[in-house]
């Protein structure tokens, strides 16, 4: 399905979250379910020249990957009525223009058993961007970011923050990527501070 199509004469959207957007969404919405999709998986492979980086020394930012076997979990913002407009209008410039992310139309599954998946919108940032920076390992990736810092704040901050979602709102599920990332840097943190 096309992101256009999930709109056509529709009251109601749904905007799926898995980095910034859990902990700031920063747009109006009638209310917001915690769940996971499937067939992707989070990683730091975006470079980020206007958040959290710079021209000179690009941030990683998380972006989806396409993987069968894994589910990546987040928050899913319903809007509703003129929040619709106006929410698409603030994560065009957020996501797309500043960010360098695409949309897709995912399915969005909240947890707990008796409630039925929708269908949302999520922004993916693809390898064929110009500031995509793919894989690496975490300790490089931890060494990136603990240095980096955009007009949104520091890199470290979005990075600890999405730690934090994940091992505060869901608890049983396992990161390992997000959370070695996270122990690399606060490793590295005292080399930065110096003695
Ligand atoms: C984003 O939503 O991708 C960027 C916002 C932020 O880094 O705070």
């Amino acid at each position: 399905m096309k992101p256009q199509d999930i709109l056509s004469g529709k009251n109601s959207l749904w905007i799926f979250g898995y980095g910034s957007l859990v902990w700031k969404p920063d747009f109006k919405y009638k209310r917001s379910k915690i769940g996971y999709i499937t067939g992707y998986k989070r990683r730091f492979w975006h470079g980020d020249n206007f958040h959290r980086g710079d021209d000179e020394m690009l941030g990683r930012v998380v972006t989806l990957i396409e993987d069968d076997d894994v589910c990546t979990w987040g928050v899913a913002f319903e809007v509703i009525g003129a929040q619709m407009e106006e929410c698409l209008k603030y994560l065009n410039v957020r996501e797309a223009v500043r960010g360098g992310y695409v949309t897709k139309v995912v399915e969005f599954f909240p947890r707990g058993q008796e409630e039925s998946p929708v269908l949302a919108l999520v922004y993916i940032a693809t390898p064929d961007n110009p500031i995509y920076l793919g894989p690496a390992t975490a300790e490089e990736i931890a060494a990136q970011i603990i240095v980096c810092k955009g007009k949104s704040g520091h890199n470290i901050e979005y990075l600890l923050r999405l730690a934090e979602f994940m091992r505060t709102t869901c608890p049983d599920v396992e990161d390992t990527h997000l959370f070695s990332i996270e122990a690399a840097a606060v490793a590295l943190l005292p080399m930065l501070l110096g003695p």
